[in-house]
């Protein structure tokens, strides 16, 4: 079932536990995430980044094949379809017209008034269609889309503000994470999350979930946060199991073979996620 993420994010800031949010690239990628969080039971986001969006053709396209492959594969599982960083109006517009249940909007490289303008006209839009929206204070930096950038922690009285002039469903504070690989250890401001998270009543969203160690992520979770997304090492799990059959077997042509040879080891890394998110109820 396509859902906002309105309720599972409820439920998970209330018994303390994280929704994973995966990103999604293709069909196969979105049928294994999908068939691994059916068999364990547990609600999921998916995730569409604005080039992931173009590379598949467009939120038509992904719609589509989600509504389809929940369909075809009897996925009974809360399923959310979300817009990451979707960078302006326009975009969010766009995908919520196609039927995408979610959005993010990231204006967070703006002023905080011009981010809370734009996050605004973005709830709007979409709280009249049952559309959930996600939005970003600070800065969370590193690499994402192939564009890099600096980090900007996130204060407190900006997520207030956020929060209290928008509307919004669900807030992503920077606050030491960053996307992609991190360089040296992550250092993360735990205590302001958990001061946020005391303080406002919208779930708290971990961008840049790759590459944290699992105690983090556990103090992270204990700090409040109730949506975790996780890219790129989920990337690097399937890109590796792939690179070896490919070695392997320097004959291979059928597609269906070479990204299929990713299949174990992406399901892998998706179940190592939940079970370290205490996803499973
Ligand atoms: P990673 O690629 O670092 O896991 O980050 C994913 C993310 O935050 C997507 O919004």
């Amino acid at each position: 079932m396509l859902v906002n993420f309105n309720e599972m994010l409820q439920k998970a800031k209330a018994e303390h536990f994280a929704v994973p949010h995966f990103n999604i690239n293709n069909l196969e990628w979105t049928k294994y995430i999908l068939e691994e969080c059916e068999r364990l039971q547990v609600p999921v986001i998916l995730g569409v980044s604005e080039g992931a969006a173009k590379y598949m053709g467009g939120y038509h396209a992904i719609t589509g094949m989600v509504k389809g492959l929940i369909e075809d594969l009897g996925i009974t599982i809360p399923v959310c379809l979300h817009v990451d960083h979707g960078s302006s109006f326009e975009i969010c517009k766009k995908a919520i017209d196609a039927g995408f249940t979610s959005v993010m909007i990231d204006a967070s490289r703006k002023e905080l008034e011009e981010n809370i303008r734009i996050t605004k006209e973005v709830v709007d839009y979409a709280h009249e269609r049952g559309v959930s929206v996600e939005a970003e204070v600070g800065h969370i930096g590193g690499t994402e889309d192939n564009i890099t950038s600096e980090v900007t922690n996130a204060r407190l009285e900006e997520c207030i503000e956020i929060v209290e002039k928008t509307g919004i469903d669900a807030l992503a504070p920077a606050l030491g994470s960053v996307h992609g690989f991190y360089k040296g250890e992550p250092n993360l401001d735990f205590e302001r999350m958990k001061l946020i998270n005391e303080t406002l009543p919208v779930p708290l969203v971990l961008h840049g979930g790759s590459g944290i160690p699992d105690n983090q992520i556990k103090e992270a979770i204990a700090c409040g946060t109730s949506k975790i997304n996780v890219n790129t090492e989920v990337q690097v799990a399937w890109s590796k199991a792939v690179r070896e059959f490919l070695s392997a077997d320097n004959k291979a042509y059928d597609p269906r073979k070479v990204i299929g040879s990713g299949e174990k080891a992406f399901k892998e890394k998706i179940e190592e996620k939940i079970r370290l998110f205490g996803t499973i109820r």
